[in-house]
């Protein structure tokens, strides 16, 4: 991955040597200090540009290298490089907290995020997925807004319940995913101990040319674990880094974590009439109707050499898919794929794509991105467009996408619901109902009702109790009569 070792001297940026790292050119002992002190000015200079922007959200996380090895043949569900059998597949995975910048604590209750990178043979496939298999919202519109109502008053710079909880009560939609964060996945014990989901549909394709929908679960081997709220809240005050330093450890001690990846495969023509819009990424689909299928094992088992060559300067995109993977009309989906490279220009620079942890392993890489800041590749005096009648390669094909879909009708703005199932709360109420226990049910009525008591304007928490009695009748009186007596 382009590791750069220190070596013996002490240079200068051009090379020579540094006269001192430790003492300043000046006039006599206690002189001005000289502008032509190469060295120092450097040093300084390059120290005020030390710092890439920070995500806007998931700023705070880590990462590892690992191998993505197939266990299952998967093949009549598609032709994708690292899912062929017998293939082993290089990765880089990095796990994050939402809403928190760099140095917020790791054990805030927030989603985490779930990124692998498979560099594959045919290019590099990112999953770019969350530890829940769901998400606050169905349309990217209202993504910025929500990451704003999560972060900080633009007055006092602090955090505020009352602007999340306004966004979420406002946004009936977010509810199956503020249950999952309210409940125990809101504090993973560690990043080894979670699952990991793309979330979203995807298409595969195989080698007939044969398309299907898939959702990717990553599950954890090491068993899934949770904090309690008390546990979570002791150690961010006593280790901010507790989930960053829990996984580089474990891959110190050779403890090297894995997690298996199934998919839920869905026939392409089954999306039309099921019960609820599959592409709806407040919805998960149903075991019994698309049962987990294997797929193969991703070991995390390498640290990086260097935290912000490797990670900080991670890429990842849902953009980033490969021969036999495709997306599909999930809105979300569809806008993730601009939103991250763009991300990536913005924050790292144009070239960002030629950094070692970004560069795809294929074989063949002719783009016609020329120059920009840091370019680095280059291909010499080769024409610089197409077509051209100098032999460097281009593409004219034609013809219908092997990874699309059909799709006409006029342009809209539209919440249209057209599936039985197409609700806000239905999958939500289920989720309280019959997945959580009743001691888990206990703690997501003592989380929602602490968190209501934080501050909320009367009409937010009476809109917040309505919110969890859509939900589930009992529970959301639960949580207002807790609140209630509290208050
Ligand atoms: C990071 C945008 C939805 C998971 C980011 C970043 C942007 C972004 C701009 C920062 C990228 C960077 O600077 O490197 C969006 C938009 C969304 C959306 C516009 C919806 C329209 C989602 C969803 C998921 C997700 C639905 C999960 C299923 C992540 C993760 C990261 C991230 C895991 C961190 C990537 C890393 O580890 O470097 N998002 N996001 N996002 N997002 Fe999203």
């Amino acid at each position: 991955m382009g590791e750069q070792q220190p070596i013996g001297v002490s240079t200068r940026l051009n090379g020579a040597p540094a006269e001192s790292d430790a003492h300043s050119l000046t006039v006599g002992n206690d002189g001005p200090i000289v502008l032509h002190d190469v060295h120092l000015v450097e040093q300084l200079a390059h120290f005020n540009r030390e710092r890439v922007p920070e995500r806007t959200p998931h700023a705070k996380g880590s990462g590892a290298f690992g191998t993505f090895t197939v266990t299952n043949d998967v093949t009549a569900y598609t032709k994708a490089a690292p899912f062929q059998p017998g293939a082993e597949t290089k990765m880089v995975a990095r796990f994050s907290t939402v809403a928190g910048e760099q140095g917020s604590p790791d054990t805030w209750r927030d989603v985490r995020g779930f990124s692998t990178r498979f560099y594959s043979t045919e290019g590099n496939l990112d999953i770019v997925g969350n530890n829940t298999p769901v998400f606050f919202l169905r349309d990217p519109m209202k993504f910025p807004h929500f990451i704003r109502s999560q972060k900080r008053l633009p007055s006092s710079g602090l955090r505020d319940n009352n602007m999340q909880w306004d966004f979420w009560t406002a946004s009936p939609e977010s509810a199956h995913q503020v249950t999952y964060l309210m409940g125990d996945r809101g504090l993973p014990k560690s990043w080894r101990h979670m699952h990991g989901f793309s979330s979203h549909t995807y298409m595969w394709i195989n080698a007939a040319g044969e398309k299907h929908w898939v959702k990717y679960h990553f599950r954890t081997n090491q068993g899934e674990e949770n904090l309690t709220a008390a546990e979570a809240e002791k150690i961010a005050g006593a280790d901010a880094d507790y989930h960053r330093r829990d996984l580089h450890e474990a891959i110190e001690r050779g403890e090297f974590p894995s997690w298996t990846l199934h998919v839920q495969v869905m026939a392409y023509a089954d999306a039309e009439d099921y019960r609820f819009n599959p592409f709806d990424l407040t919805k998960t689909w149903s075991q019994k109707d698309y049962p987990l299928i294997e797929v193969g094992v991703m070991e995390l088992n390498k640290n990086p050499d260097n935290f912000y060559a490797q990670i900080e300067q991670a890429a990842f995109s849902p953009s980033n898919i490969i021969p036999g993977t495709g997306i599909s009309p999930d809105k979300m989906l569809m806008a993730r794929v601009f939103a991250y490279p763009d991300a990536h220009r913005a924050r790292i620079g144009s070239n960002f794509h030629q950094l070692p942890v970004n560069q795809p392993v294929t074989k063949e890489f002719n783009n016609y991105a020329e120059q920009g800041h840091m370019q680095y590749h280059h291909t010499g005096d080769a024409p610089v467009y197409a077509p051209n009648s100098y032999g460097r390669m281009f593409s004219e094909a034609q013809g219908v996408a092997e990874d699309g879909w059909e799709s006409d009708g006029a342009l809209v703005r539209s919440a249209a619901t057209l599936h039985a199932e197409d609700d806000d709360f239905g999958q939500a109420g289920t989720l309280v109902r019959e997945v959580f226990d009743d001691e888990q049910r206990d703690r997501f009525v003592e989380t929602v009702s602490g968190q209501l008591l934080g501050g909320l304007t009367p009409e937010v928490l009476e809109r917040a109790f309505q919110y969890w009695k859509n939900v589930d009748e009992t529970i959301g009186q639960r949580i207002e009569d807790a609140v209630r007596a509290a208050g």
